[in-house]
């Protein structure tokens, strides 16, 4: 079975540097590119060096001063950390075959990073320098409440001292930054964001994956937003467990579409109850049956949204999947992501004709998708960092509203349930029989992982 994935187009692995002053969004856009690329299923990991920092020095005794350029010991252990961390990475490249690995720091002084390139050039890996730059007051001011807030560094510690404190940080490393250079650095492949992306320099990009890395980047932003999801109505198909087709909605399904612009009312809350949302569907009839009742302008049909194609079992119910294909469905049920249905798609396939949509969607604001099971798990993986072979098994159950807030350092899940009954649409591992049993461990850990989601994001 030909697996794709952009490390095996070209035999490249790149170390990601990232360069810039703290509560510049270093370590926000360091941890996005790693799901990302995980989502991909392109190894990669993130090195932070504070975190070294943190392992060398107990932390009680850390206060700005640790960072005053004058301060030697501050500094020998800072390069300590720095050099851990460079050191951990390199191993990882070679032990579990690393794809890209970041260095999450503020490399903000030449000489490091002429240190961190000899030792990628040694090692046969591709630097890229990816540069953090901002000088708008709000945005800093906004990170660095994030950072006060989420910081292992500031944990149990009062408030106005750790503003005070982490300004102060701040100005330490202003007195040394070396921002990348146009001139000086035009050999050095890197990317320079200016506030987030008001304006971008990249220079020497050389390889197709330091080009989506780039790419991916230039389409983030910050503004607040949330994103719902929603599986569509129950259909025709279901009340009967066949999979696949083009079904309409069942009479169920359409109180359900009936019932959703009330949902989403509450879910948006007295005070943005104007806001207008994007509609996305699919182009399967039983996804815009869903959306007809909302009364927002701005819906879009996408090709890329369509349910996982079930091949040459496309309307067939799993019962009979089993009894005239016993092997796949074995096959199946063994390596759900990887599976490839005859002459239809796996899992696999759904993720690599999705990006396109979580290009689109990380530019989005305001958004509401009604989609299909396979497909919003796959969305909803890519959102909350779930791991592939997880991923195909997690419940999303029919006539119930996602909500997922993304924030700096986690994504907050909420979830709304029509009080409109429908059949379930949930398979088990082993059976042919559609519904959750309680006993079964594999549904049960995958309604935690909807329901607990919130603590799993914070993982
Ligand atoms: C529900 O029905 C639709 C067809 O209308 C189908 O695509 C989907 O796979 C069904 N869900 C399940 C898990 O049976
Ligand atoms: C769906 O409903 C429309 C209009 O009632 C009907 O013309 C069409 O045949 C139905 N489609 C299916 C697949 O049942
Ligand atoms: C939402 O769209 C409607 C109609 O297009 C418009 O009248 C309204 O002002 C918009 N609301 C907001 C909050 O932008």
């Amino acid at each position: 079975m030909p697996v794709y994935s952009i490390s095996h187009i070209e035999n490249v692995r790149v170390c990601v540097v990232m360069v810039g002053l703290p509560a510049r969004g270093k370590s926000l856009i360091a941890q996005k590119i790693v799901r990302y690329l995980s989502w991909l299923s392109i190894n990669s990991k993130c090195f932070n060096v504070g975190a070294y920092r943190r392992a060398l020095v107990s932390e009680k005794g850390i206060d700005a001063t640790f960072f005053d350029p004058r301060n030697k010991v501050g500094l020998e252990y800072r390069e300590s950390a720095a050099d851990a961390a460079i050191e951990d990475m390199m191993k990882w490249f070679v032990e579990e075959n690393g794809v890209v690995g970041i260095l999450d720091a503020t490399n903000s002084q030449v000489e490091r990073r002429e240190r961190i390139l000899q030792i990628c050039r040694a090692n046969y890996i591709e630097p890229m320098f990816l540069e953090s730059w901002c000088d708008d007051q709000a945005l800093i001011l906004q990170n660095i409440f994030d950072v006060k807030t989420t910081s292992p560094d500031y944990v149990n510690k009062d408030e106005s001292f750790a503003t005070h404190d982490f300004l102060q940080r701040i100005k330490y490393y202003e007195e040394t930054y070396q921002t990348m250079d146009k001139v000086r650095d035009v050999d050095l492949t890197f990317v320079k964001l200016i506030n987030v992306n008001s304006q971008i320099i990249i220079n020497r990009i050389e390889s197709y994956l330091e080009s989506r890395i780039v790419y991916y980047v230039m389409n983030l932003h910050i503004k607040p937003r949330c994103i719902w999801l929603s599986r569509h109505g129950e259909s025709e198909y279901n009340l009967t467990g066949r999979i696949g087709g083009d079904a309409n909605l069942s009479e169920r399904g359409w109180r359900y579409a009936k019932r959703l612009p009330e949902l989403v009312l509450n879910s948006l809350g007295e005070e943005n109850k104007h806001t207008n949302l994007t509609i996305w569907t699919s182009t399967l009839a039983r996804t815009q049956q869903t959306a007809s009742f909302l009364p927002y302008k701005k819906k879009l049909q996408w090709k890329a949204l369509d349910e996982l194609d079930a091949g040459e079992c496309d309307g067939m119910t799993y019962e009979e999947i089993e009894a005239k294909f016993p092997e796949d469905f074995k096959a199946r049920d063994d390596n759900k992501y990887e599976y490839r249905y005859r002459g239809g798609e796996s899992y696999r396939d759904i993720v690599i004709r999705l990006e396109p949509i979580i290009m689109e969607l990380e530019r989005q604001e305001n958004i509401l998708i009604i989609t299909h099971q396979a497909v919003l798990r796959c969305i909803y993986a890519y959102f909350m960092n779930v791991p592939q072979e997880e991923s195909p098994w997690m419940s999303i159950p029919l006539h119930t509203l996602i909500k997922l807030e993304p924030r700096a350092y986690s994504t907050i899940v909420s979830q709304m349930k029509a009080d409109i009954p429908a059949v379930s649409t949930y398979k088990e591992r082993g059976t042919s029989q559609l519904g959750e049993s309680s006993i079964s461990s594999y549904a049960s850990k995958s309604r935690d992982l909807i329901n607990n989601s919130s603590s799993l994001a914070k993982k």
